[in-house]
């Protein structure tokens, strides 16, 4: 008799030494078979034994044009044999025990030379997986898999697999496409549950199922991928092809340069080209053939993504021997995206869309697949955008909706062609969708939905279907690919995600003005608004000037271009008059593309760059115009800032040094050679030590400017509605959102000033006085003052000065040492406290003066 022992332990934590165990020890070997001798001996007094169960149901994968695979697993050692035959009670044929792998938990004893699976697997895990080959092209086989006789699962119509069909156009073929399932949910529950009526419907059953990685949150362990995937998708996979990519959070215990770990334990995937393509020596990134369309799954995660290492170069060779009518891309990390991830900020991501994109087009790819972001997002017909930050402009084929309902399919030449234009769809939303950056200005859908993708591929169109997980289509589009497309330019003024930017300025008294600026920023482009709530159409009025704010309004906008072909999702902002306060102040958006500039250090100045700041190391100046200011001239500045999004993080030292443009009424930027840095400026000027851009989206706010625009609003010629310009140098990397990027993400300009002269508003200083008891029964005395902390302020000395009876003569100033600041200050005051005291010691009376006197210093 022989039982196994348990001596191992089942390991947790975040080491990462198992990893280091069974699909290496299998590779080391290769797939090792088990002698059938092994088993009879093993199995000999089988009747000692408990009766051996399924604890993972069998699934079928890694299908080709002639065999496929079935893998399964017992909480016992079992004969294990599987059968399969064309109809379900007729199973025929069998694989016998000895030319099935099997792979065992790491703990058991008495399994000499079997491969192990990985150190997350729970204790006691047989596993059984079972090629069958010599299968016909493009034909169901129904399969049971068996302990001896004994029947553990199939045998039904539901058991089956499908060989791959061949390269010729045929069949329609269906796909299901998600990503970022896995934390077996609800929402990840209805999303199946929604694709699976819509099958069922349309009466069109699935050939394969794509999937786009983080399938077994939270940590990818074995326990995980039960729970999460195999718990909830065991009824699909049993006869429906799983195609995976390994997403970070599978990383966490699974590693793809070594292939090991519980991703690489679940799944059996092409390293060998067995399935068509190029053998890449890697089942973390591999190629096969699915009809005429060749897929290629890449590891964003884990592989070295740079143009020389081994996944560019095998991916090269891949592609140049591929001849299939179709190609399409898939791996986790999308390479646009601002869902939950931003493709401009994080680095596979980039990498991904730098090294891997111009590899793929050059070889004609048709699509890309990512998850990674919770959200649906997918592009308009496009080639060439390598670009960081993603920008639309001059990389748009086709910018219409792709709806054969709408402005029409996307069309491509058939066959392959390098650089025909892609499409990228991010389906990472089948957990749900929690959070987005905002919008990229490639996309032409971004839903913020869960819910997945069903791909079609019908003749010579590919269908895309976005199903929520309530089941309902939220979106589709198509792509043909037929005859002979001419090559198209990209477009400069491509449709975008953004409706018009709705600005406000506001001025002193309240007054805010809204500015409505299209999208597209093109000749022709028009908006059209509505002030009530109602949704604006081509017959709502024709925006034309500033929109003056009188109580609360919501302001809905399109703008309409390309006579009217093209018309901007719909843009609302709420809009409320500022209280009327005693401060003056003006908030200017930046609102003219122009009125943004950088300049490189040989001079040349760009006044389109969809980024500005100090954008990169050739970088030395930039500049920000803010019109019509409505500063008097010799205006007290109280408090003067710039606010500025962040489009790309920025982690290096950045030391940066804020001018005002001193040429007369702040003349245009130019593009003239030096169009920045030969402009007169301020003698003044603001160090900013600038933070590390850790984040995106929000506003940052420069250090105080007071001085240098006091300087610029002092000078002789000054008028009150001439343009602020302000002129920074300086050394780090940092990109904020400019007009031409994002019109409403544009820097922002605030002044608060004073029309009194410095010395008079400084003489104006509020001074207060309390006494406190203290507990002994001691009077103090204490004195607050409210000073300007504007640049003028720092020119003047405060001394205060007491008196019993303010008689001539009797005013003597006192020691006031400062007690620290109040809160709560008026913007551009300083609210300080002093605790005073007599210079002579003596205490002060029951009356007492006290008054404050300014002085130049
Ligand atoms: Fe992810």
């Amino acid at each position: 008799m022989w039982r196994p022992v348990v001596v191992g332990r089942f390991l947790t934590g975040w080491g990462r030494p198992w990893l280091a165990s069974s699909k290496q020890s299998a590779e080391l070997m290769g797939r090792s078979f088990l002698p059938l001798l092994f088993y009879i001996v093993l199995c000999g007094s089988g009747d000692l034994l408990a009766e051996a169960e399924l604890i993972r149901e069998p699934y079928v994968q890694l299908t080709t044009r002639s065999s496929g695979v079935v893998t399964w697993r017992t909480n016992e050692p079992i004969t294990p044999v599987l059968r399969y035959g064309v109809a379900p009670d007729n199973l025929t044929q069998s694989v016998a025990t000895g030319q099935i792998v099997t792979r065992v938990s790491p703990e058991l004893k008495g399994w000499p030379g079997v491969p192990r699976l990985g150190q997350t697997t729970p204790e006691g895990v047989y596993q059984y997986e079972v090629t069958i080959s010599g299968l016909e092209v493009d034909s169901k086989y129904y399969y049971g898999v068996f302990d001896g006789d004994r029947l553990l699962a199939g045998g039904t119509d539901t058991y089956f697999l499908r060989t791959q069909p061949g390269a010729e156009p045929g069949r329609p073929l269906r796909f299901w496409v998600v990503g970022d399932t896995g934390d077996g949910g609800m929402i990840q529950r209805n999303g199946y549950a929604a694709m699976k009526e819509y099958v069922v419907e349309s009466g069109r059953p699935l050939d394969a199922f794509v999937h786009l990685g983080d399938m077994a949150y939270d940590d990818g362990m074995d326990t995980m991928f039960q729970a999460n995937f195999f718990d909830v998708y065991g009824g699909l996979i049993c006869n429906t092809v799983t195609w995976p990519t390994m997403g970070n959070h599978e990383g966490h215990t699974s590693d793809g340069v070594l292939g090991i770990g519980p991703y690489y334990d679940a799944f059996v995937l092409p390293e060998n080209g067995e399935a068509g393509g190029v053998p890449s020596g890697s089942e973390a990134y591999y190629s096969f053939d699915f009809g005429p369309i060749h897929f290629v799954c890449l590891n964003s995660h884990d592989e070295a993504r740079g143009e020389a290492n081994r996944m560019a170069t095998w991916l090269r060779e891949d592609l140049a021997r591929n001849d299939a009518e179709w190609l399409i891309a898939f791996w986790h990390h999308p390479p646009y995206s601002k869902g939950s991830h931003h493709s401009d900020i994080e680095d596979q991501l980039v990498e991904m869309r730098e090294v891997m994109m111009p590899i793929l087009e050059e070889h004609g790819v048709d699509v890309v697949l990512a998850g990674h972001s919770h959200i649906y997002e997918r592009s308009m017909l496009m080639n060439r955008a390598y670009a960081t930050p993603t920008d639309s402009s001059g990389v748009i084929l086709d910018d219409g909706d792709g709806n054969a309902e709408g402005d029409g399919a996307y069309v491509k030449s058939a066959h392959k062609h390098p650089h025909g234009g892609t499409l990228a769809v991010v389906s990472g939303h089948g957990h749900g969708s929690d959070f987005s950056f905002g919008l990229s200005p490639v996309h032409r859908v971004s839903l913020k939905e869960g819910g997945s993708v069903i791909m079609d591929l019908e003749g010579d169109t590919l269908k895309f279907t976005m199903l929520n997980d309530e089941g309902i289509v939220r979106d589709e589009f198509q792509l043909i690919k037929r005859g002979v497309v001419e090559p198209r330019i990209p477009l400069n003024d491509p449709w975008s995600p953004f409706g018009p930017a709705i600005v406000a300025s506001q001025h002193t008294g309240g007054k805010v003005e809204a500015h409505l600026v299209a999208q597209p920023n093109v000749e022709d482009a028009i908006v059209h608004y509505t002030l009530d709530g109602s949704v604006p159409t081509m017959a709502s009025p024709i925006y034309e000037g500033p929109i003056d704010i009188g109580a609360p309004t919501i302001i809905r906008a399109i703008s309409v271009w390309r006579g009217g072909k093209r018309r901007s999702p719909i843009s609302s902002r709420v809009l409320e008059p500022a209280a009327p306060g005693p401060l003056r102040y003006a908030r200017i958006p930046l609102l003219h593309e122009e009125d943004d500039a950088i300049e490189s250090g040989l001079g040349i100045t760009d006044l389109h760059s969809p980024v500005v700041g100090i954008t990169s190391p050739e970088t030395s100046w930039f500049g920000l115009r803010f019109r019509d200011a409505g500063v008097p001239r010799g205006a007290t500045i109280l408090s003067s800032f710039v606010l500025m999004r962040p489009a790309l993080l920025g982690m290096d030292p950045a030391e940066w040094t804020v001018y005002g443009d001193l040429s007369a009424a702040g003349q245009p930027f130019t593009e003239d050679l030096g169009g920045l840095s030969s402009r007169p400026r301020t003698t003044s000027g603001a160090l900013w030590n600038v933070s590390a851009w850790m984040g995106i989206g929000f506003q940052l706010t420069s250090p105080d400017l007071s001085e240098v625009v006091e300087e610029v609003v002092g000078q002789p010629d000054w008028v009150p509605d001439s343009a602020i310009g302000l002129l920074v140098s300086g050394v780090g990397e940092r990109s904020a959102s400019s007009f031409d990027g994002a019109a409403a993400g544009a820097p922002e300009f605030w002044v608060f000033y004073d029309e009194r002269d410095a010395l008079t508003v400084a003489s104006d200083a509020r001074l207060n006085a309390f006494v406190r008891i203290t507990t002994e029964g001691e009077r103090r005395l204490f004195a607050s003052l409210e000073i300007l902390n504007s640049a003028a302020a720092r020119g003047f000395a405060y001394t205060i000065e007491g008196s019993p009876s303010m008689a001539p003569g009797s005013w003597q100033a006192l020691n006031g040492s400062f007690a620290g600041p109040l809160p709560g200050a008026r913007p551009g005051f300083s609210h300080l406290v002093f605790e005073m005291s007599q210079m002579d010691g003596s205490a002060f009376g029951e009356k007492y003066f006290l008054r404050v006197v300014v002085a130049r210093q």
